[in-house]
């Protein structure tokens, strides 16, 4: 992805060789899982915390003020607790609102994960780009900044779904997923104009690659699907800069509720390499 997503922060590669960072993954749930397996791949080196906000869970429905309270409260305690080098926000519900707030009350880089407009306008041959994300994303003044600065020449659809976050949770965890209800969520991604046909859908909540396939199979024609994870992963490889590690990676998940904690989401998790889980309570109202 081109979009320089530590514009203006100040930020410079960690320039020396670091033995062993620690890299805090965070999202509302298990979406950020699609941005870990190739930060894992980037940067084998590197210790994991992995943080679902599973008591706040889905951060599309939170207020904005609401949403920026709840990511500095819930960062401060994992900041205090696992002292990462670097912090990846892998949701875009947080990423276009609460990074200027995060780097302001916190000393280490933020990389952030904002909708992938400017690569879906670079991609598209008809013009008419969709950018399938939750509510609040498409509600945001930095998703429309984004789109002015880069597609003013397409057309582009902005569809919240309400449902997708909840439906790839499911489908992580085994549950029944109905191809219907997908259906319905994605379909106003796809439109037919003056001859013309959406060709490009962003990714623009890390939880809808875990149904990239299912999607794919129930779009009514195909698309270029874009999700930024591989370029967010290299962007976090260039700033780690080289490791010598002394010791194997550690991994850990972090939960702030558990209470979703259910056997094949653990069998899950550890095929991400998340076989250690831990519950940091932190509900909601606190
Ligand atoms: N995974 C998140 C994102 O990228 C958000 C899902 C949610 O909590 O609503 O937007």
């Amino acid at each position: 992805m081109q979009v320089d997503l530590l514009a203006g922060t100040g930020y410079r590669p960690l320039a020396l060789p670091r033995t062993q960072p620690t890299l805090l993954v965070f999202d509302s749930g298990l979406g950020g899982l699609t941005v870990l397996a190739r930060l894992t791949q980037a940067c084998p080196h590197a210790n994991i915390v992995y943080a679902a906000d599973d008591a706040g869970f889905p951060y599309g429905r939170l207020s904005e003020a609401e949403l920026v309270a709840r990511t500095l409260a819930v960062m401060e305690r994992l900041v205090e607790r696992f002292h990462p080098d670097l912090a990846v926000i892998a949701c875009n519900t947080a990423s276009t609102l609460v990074l200027p707030a995060l780097r302001a009350r916190f000393g280490i880089p933020f990389v952030g994960t904002v909708p992938a407009i400017k690569p879906g306008a670079m991609a598209t041959r008809s013009g008419l780009i969709s950018v399938l994300a939750t509510p609040g994303t498409v509600a945001r003044d930095y998703t429309r900044e984004l789109i002015g600065t880069y597609a003013t020449a397409h057309h582009v659809t902005l569809v919240g779904a309400t449902r997708l976050a909840g439906l790839a949770e499911s489908a992580l965890k085994g549950e029944p997923v109905d191809d219907e209800v997908v259906r319905a969520e994605i379909a106003p991604c796809f439109i037919e104009a003056h001859g013309r046909r959406t060709d490009v859908v962003t990714l623009s909540c890390t939880h809808y690659p875990l149904l990239l396939e299912r999607m794919k199979r129930l779009a009514p024609w195909p698309v270029t699907w874009i999700d930024p994870a591989p370029a967010i992963a290299r962007r976090v490889a260039d700033l780690l800069g080289p490791a010598a590690p002394l010791l194997p990676p550690e991994s850990t998940a972090v939960f702030t509720s558990g209470g979703g904690l259910s056997a094949p989401l653990r069998i899950a998790l550890a095929g991400y390499g998340l076989a250690q889980v831990t519950i940091e309570p932190i509900p909601l109202a606190a």
